[in-house]
Formats: structure tokens, sequence, C-alpha cells
């Protein structure tokens, strides 16, 4: 298995999330940008060693064959976009995901500029999202987030690909989706009210019992099982952001990293369609989901050394892709 990029970290006080779309033209320069960013990071993090700074970057599913030839993860495609009786969860643009973290603002800032000025005119920032840690591990919403993340080695299980796809094991996806809450709304609802659309209490972060759990909450569609009965896992890594004035958007940056997107997409289908269908999550009657978007975060090697370019730039669909992938045999073997 390859070295996956540095995704588990202790929970900083900032994070960066960057989109990025490639422009016409612009793959050469990604490709390059791809295996600098490493540097970028060591060379930063060097002026304040005692501060953690990481840097994860994740590839979309057309980008995909624009920028290499080869097999390419074997689950990777476009967010597929949900559309509930009540609530949708858009799929939107995006070729390439920077997620930075760091216990300095002034670092995630640093690294961010310096890897976007590396790109020039190669890319167009389509989403930027400056996020800051609020209080105990709180959400806008006032709810203490990522308490039931794996941990230790079942948070790694949880996120690297393994021998199921072994041309890319030690990668991981990752979805990432951008929520506007309505904070004037979730703000009137009593607090019993929305500690029933979470299905844990405010203060204490204490999880209701299943008897008194509501079947709409957060909480009971968003914990799913196996046909064995264990418990799937993803590790979400949600950061607050926003602007505080009048009506300008503020809410949660939902990231989750997971060995297949199918887990993160089985929650998302429980909290939009809803579990029985029509049961969907209280919570979304607050916040919206403005953007989602998939991506693919290969192993360290992969980016220091990815295989060739493919030899025509026009992008290619997944389904035409699955089709002649394999049969080429030009990919690294690793
Ligand atoms: C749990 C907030 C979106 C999956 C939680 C908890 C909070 C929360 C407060 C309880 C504490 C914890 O265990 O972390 C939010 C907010 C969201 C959001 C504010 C967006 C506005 C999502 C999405 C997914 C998701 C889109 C999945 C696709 C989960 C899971 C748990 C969880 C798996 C843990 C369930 C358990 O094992 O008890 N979320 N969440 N969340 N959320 Fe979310």
């Amino acid at each position: 298995m390859g070295t996956g990029q540095h995704i588990l970290t202790r929970k900083t006080p900032s994070a960066m999330f960057l989109v990025m779309t490639i422009d016409d033209g612009g793959e050469d320069a990604v490709r390059e940008a791809l295996t600098g960013l490493s540097g970028i990071v060591t060379t930063v993090s060097s002026r304040v060693p005692e501060a953690t700074l990481s840097a994860v970057v994740g590839i979309g599913s057309a980008a995909w064959d624009r920028l290499f030839s080869g097999p390419r993860p074997a689950e990777l495609h476009p967010f597929i976009e949900l559309t509930g009786e009540v609530h949708t969860a858009p799929s939107t643009p995006g070729d390439i995901l920077l997620h930075i973290k760091s216990d300095r603002q002034d670092l995630a800032f640093e690294v961010g500029r310096l890897w976007t000025a590396s790109l020039g005119d190669a890319v167009t920032t389509v989403d930027e999202v400056h996020g800051f840690r609020y209080f105990d591990m709180r959400d806008l919403i006032g709810f203490v987030d990522g308490t039931e993340n794996p941990t230790g080695d079942d948070a790694v299980a949880a996120i690297l690909v393994d021998a199921e796809d072994p041309d890319f094991a030690g990668g991981s996806y990752v979805a990432i989706q951008r929520y506007v809450t309505d904070f004037t709304s979730w703000n009137a609802l009593p607090v019993p009210d929305q500690e029933a659309a979470i299905g844990r209490s405010k203060v204490e972060n204490i999880e209701f019992d299943d008897d008194v759990k509501p079947t709409n909450s957060h909480i009971a569609l968003n914990v799913i099982e196996d046909a064995n009965g264990e418990e799937l896992d993803i590790v979400r890594d949600n950061m607050p952001y926003g602007d505080i004035a009048g009506d300008r958007e503020k809410g949660t940056l939902f990231i989750a990293y997971s060995k297949t997107p199918a887990i993160t997409e089985q929650m998302l289908r429980n909290m939009f369609i809803g579990e029985p269908e029509g049961n969907h999550d209280r919570l979304l009657d607050f916040t919206t989901a403005v953007t989602g978007t998939q991506f693919f975060a290969p192993t360290t090697e992969f980016l220091d050394d990815p295989p060739p370019a493919p030899d025509t730039q026009i992008p290619q669909t997944p389904a035409a892709t699955d089709t002649s992938d394999g049969s080429l045999g030009i990919g690294r073997l690793r």
C-alpha cells in the first residue's frame, strides 16, 4: 500500500478549502503543481515548525483523465446529485480540491496563496472557504461536531483504499459540500427541538437513547451498517465558516474522507431522500447544501511521480473510461 496523504491530523483551529476547475490547456501546469505541493508545505511549515500544517489534494473524476494515463481509481465518479421530496444535494463543478489545515490561519493562507500562484492561469477557483474552529469543536448551530468519528486504526481503516483497488491502495475518497444555514430560523427553534433534530443533547453532547431519538434526526439517519451489522464509518473534518453581516452566507463546510464513496453516498441518500423515503434529515430544514463535489486523494508516491499525461487532452466521461481503461496497461506498476 502507498503512503496516504496527511489526512488524519489533530483538530486544528484553521482550515482552508479551495475548489478549482482546470482551464483548457491548464493540465500540464496542474500536474506540476500537484507534485510541487509538498515542497510548498515544507517551506511554509519550516518558518513556524511548532505549528501544525498539512495540505491534502484531491482530484475530480473528469479531471483524472485529463491529467493521467493508465488506470483510474475504481470508484471515482462525479458527485451524485440527490433530489428528495423537499431537499436537494446539488452536484457542482470541481476538478481539484486543496484542503489545508493549520494551527495558524496565516500558514494556511500562505500555502493556499503560494499554491494558487504556482498554478497561474491554469485553473479557476470556484469556491474558497476559510474555516475556523468555533469554541469546543462546535458547529455554528451550537452542537459539538466530530464526536463519533473513528479514531486510531479504525480511522485509518475507514479512509484508506486497500487491496480491493491495488493500483490506488493508500488513497482516499473525499466528498465535500458547503452548507448555508438559516440561523434566524435555527435559533428560533427551542433547544429541545434542536436536540431532537440532531439526536444529541446540546450542552453536554450526550447521544439520545434509540427509543427517544427521532427517526428523522441527523444521527439516526447517519448511523448505517453493512449486511453483517458492522457500522460503516467515514472521517468527517467539518469546519464552520462565513461572513457575519446580514444574510451573507455562513454555515458548515462538510468534508468526509472514506475508503469508498458508497458509504458517504448512502448517508446522503438517507439525509436527502429519507429513510424510509420521505423521512428526510430534520437538520436540512435549516441548512441548505449549495455545493457538492467528489474527489480522490491519491498517495504521496503518486503525487511525487505521477503516471504520464494522457496522449489526448480531450476529457472523457467515466463510462467511456471504464470501457477503455485497464486494457491500455500503461499505468505505473505499484
Ligand atoms: C454527526 C453536524 C452534515 C454524517 C454529527 C453531529 C453533528 C453533526 C453536530 C453529532 C456529533 C458527531 O458525532 O459528530 C452536521 C452539520 C452538517 C452535517 C452541521 C451540515 C450542515 C453531514 C453530512 C453527513 C454527515 C452531509 C454525511 C454524508 C454524520 C455522521 C455522524 C454525524 C456519520 C455520526 C453519527 C454517529 O455515529 O453517531 N453531524 N453534520 N453529517 N454526521 Fe453530521
